[in-house]
Order: structure tokens, then sequence, then C-alpha cells
């Protein structure tokens, strides 16, 4: 039999419960189609970083890299360890080292849910650049503390990234429905945006079966609200990208419903599925996150792993579950019985 190695990387708050409950239904799918799942599961987490003083241990990625995929819960949990230790110290690597350029985040509607829009008729595909731009880490402060202190956050974009990540994003909407909306703020960011502009120009003469559409972040966000109708594929920047879709998360009903795939498209290395919610404190005890976004994110594993139909049938039962109106409210139904009729379903 098949069977795929995948490291599970639960993290924190709703991390735990959401992994669960994508596990179990990943592992029927599987069952189903007549392939294997083989979990290895690190508790890397800030649970780990106060036994350990790390997130996870020095040789983390080397661990990771001999896994078929990753797949991860959330990570963080601000209240005891800074949101800056936690990502740098384990998220954020995984995607770098491991060239997951492509972050993929579908936002439509699911069968029964009922967004804040009232309109169903919207399928968009996010690709948000996923290892440089505004996230490269580069900057620094001087005369902290002091009324001189000045901090830099310096966004840095190279060619060979921008290039392959809009190329991405062609090729994703050349699939599609042949649109694609590249987003930047090249109106006041002089350098970078404007090179990207410049890149997507270039790019464009290579797809002319692809119709380019440029806008400004601020005037993208107005328009995913007001006309989401109007968009297919939306290429952004890291930052950019990461504010999109949580907006694309707010239009398809919550962020309970929002998945995200971390892809190196070269296979050189394992790409990451998680959903793009985090470890919401908030109701991290409660057991009534959706596991929806967790397991539609699986279900993209499914895929990149080459197992399209148990991605299918995943896909399948999640509707058939919000179709019948379970898990279609926020809070309404307990993370089992999200899970439960999801797995009833398949
Ligand atoms: P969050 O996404 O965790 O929560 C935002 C809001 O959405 C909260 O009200 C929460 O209850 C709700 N929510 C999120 N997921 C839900 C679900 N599945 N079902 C129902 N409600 C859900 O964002 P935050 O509060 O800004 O971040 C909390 C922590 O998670 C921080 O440490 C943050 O840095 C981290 N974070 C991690 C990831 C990740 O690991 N990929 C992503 C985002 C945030
Ligand atoms: C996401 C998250 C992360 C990001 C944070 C937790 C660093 O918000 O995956 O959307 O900004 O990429
Ligand atoms: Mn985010």
């Amino acid at each position: 039999m098949k069977t795929y190695s995948i490291a599970l990387i639960p993290g924190d708050g709703i991390g735990l419960d959401v992994t669960d409950a994508a596990w179990t239904v990943l592992q029927k799918a599987a069952d189903k189609r007549g392939f294997g799942l083989d979990g290895t599961t690190f508790p890397w987490s800030c649970k780990f970083y106060h036994e350990t003083g790390a997130m996870m241990p020095a040789d983390g990625i080397e661990t990771l890299r001999k896994f078929d995929s990753i797949y991860l819960g959330a990570v963080g949990w601000p209240a005891e360890v800074p949101d800056s230790v936690s990502l740098h110290g384990l998220l954020l690597p995984i995607r770098k080292a491991f060239v997951q350029y492509a972050n993929i985040r579908p936002h439509r509607m699911l069968k029964g849910v009922e967004g804040p829009l009232k309109k169903t008729e919207f399928d968009i595909l996010c690709i948000r650049e996923n290892t440089e731009g505004e996230y490269s880490g580069a900057g620094g402060r001087v005369h902290v503390g002091t009324a001189d202190e000045v901090a830099v956050e310096t966004s840095v974009f190279t060619r060979k990234g921008v290039e392959r990540i809009l190329r991405f994003g062609f090729e994703q909407a050349r699939a599609r429905r042949k649109k694609l909306a590249s987003i930047t703020k090249s109106n006041a960011q002089k350098y970078s945006m404007v090179f990207w502009d410049e890149v997507t120009r270039e790019l464009s003469k290579e797809y002319p079966d692809v119709e380019v559409s440029h806008y400004h972040i601020d005037a993208m966000t107005a328009r995913m609200v007001m006309a989401p109708e109007t968009l297919d594929v939306v290429v952004a920047s890291n930052l950019f990208g990461d504010i999109l879709t949580d907006l694309g998360a707010a239009i398809q009903g919550g962020l309970g419903f929002a998945a995200s795939a971390n892809i190196n498209p070269d296979r050189t290395a394992p790409s990451m599925f998680e959903p793009v919610h985090g470890s919401a404190p908030d109701i991290a005890h409660l057991k009534i996150a959706n596991p929806i976004a967790a397991v539609w994110s699986g279900a993209m594993m499914l895929e990149h792993l080459g197992e399209a139909e148990a991605a299918g049938d995943v896909m399948a039962a999640i509707e058939a579950a919000t179709g019948q109106g379970i898990g279609t409210v926020p809070g309404k139904d307990r993370t089992d019985a999200i899970t439960n009729a999801i797995l009833a379903a398949l």
C-alpha cells in the first residue's frame, strides 16, 4: 500500500483541536481510497518553548525535510511567548527553509454557509508570496528606549522571488478563469512595488491569454467586499497577501472556513498545510473551534500528494455537513459535532 509520511505540528491553542479533527478525517479518506498516511507528531509549540528554550530543536528543519508533507495547526500564545519569538522560531523558518514560496488560499462560499456579504457567486484564489518581501526579517533598532530611537524593517523583493510568484499566479489563472489581479501599493512605494508592476507587465507578454488587472492594496480591500465576483486569481506580496486573506476568510463566513497551503512548487522540499487562522486564545479551551479550515487544508495536502480523488471526497464531505447546516454558524456547533458530521458523510 502506498503510504505518505506526514509531520504533524499541532502547535498551540485550537491548533491542537483542529489538527486532531483534520487528521481523523484524512485517515478515513485515505482508508477509503486505499493508501496510507503515516503521521509523526512533533510537540513544537509555546509549551515546548517553556520546556526547552526554543520553539523547535536546532535540527528541527532537517528532521522535517524527510517527510512527504507537513501539516500544522496554529502557532502562538502571545500571553506567554511574544509572537515575534514564537513565529520566527517555527512557522516562518519552515516556510523559508523549504522554499514554500507560494501560499495558496482559496476564498469561496461552502454550501449552506451564509457570509456577511450574502453573496455566493465568488471564487477567489489568493496567491501570497511567502518567503520574502515585508517578512524578510531585515532591519533593526537603534537607541532603544531613548527619545532618539529608530526602528527599521526593510522589505526585500528579489527578481527571482517576484518573478516566480507571479509566474505561479499566471499559471493558476491559465488553469482557471484566466484573470489575474496583481496587488501593489506602487502609488506610494516607489521601489519595490514599481518593480513588482514592471515584472507583472514583462511576464504578461508570455501569458497573452490571461487578462491582467493592477489594483492597489487599499482599493483591493474595498473590491473584495463590494465586488468579489469580479476576481479570479489574486497575487500579492507577503504582508498584503496576509491581510487580504483574513479579509477573504471574513467574506467566506469567518476564519473557521479559510484553508491554506504553503507550496514548494519545485518539490525540492516538503510543502506545509495549515488553516489561515491562528491559535484563537479567546476560544482555545471551549472546544468550539471550527475544524473546517483545517480539514480543507488537509484536502489541499491530499491533492498535492497526488490523491485528488481522496481530496475530492473530503471536500464533498465538508459540504455535505455544511449543506445540512452543521458548522455553518460560528460557535453554534462544537468541534466534535462538526468533525463527526464530516466523518459520517465520508
Ligand atoms: P486568530 O486567527 O487566532 O483569531 C482571530 C479570531 O478568529 C478570534 O476571535 C478567534 O476566536 C477566531 N477564530 C480563529 N479561528 C477560528 C476557528 N477555527 N473557529 C472559530 N473561530 C476562530 O488570530 P489572533 O487572535 O490574531 O492570533 C492568535 C495567535 O495565533 C497569535 O499568537 C498569532 O500570532 C497566531 N497566529 C498563528 C497563525 C499560524 O500559526 N498560521 C496564524 C494566525 C495567527
Ligand atoms: C498567517 C499568519 C502568519 C503570517 C503569522 C502568524 C506570522 O498570520 O499564516 O496568515 O503572517 O504569515
Ligand atoms: Mn495571517
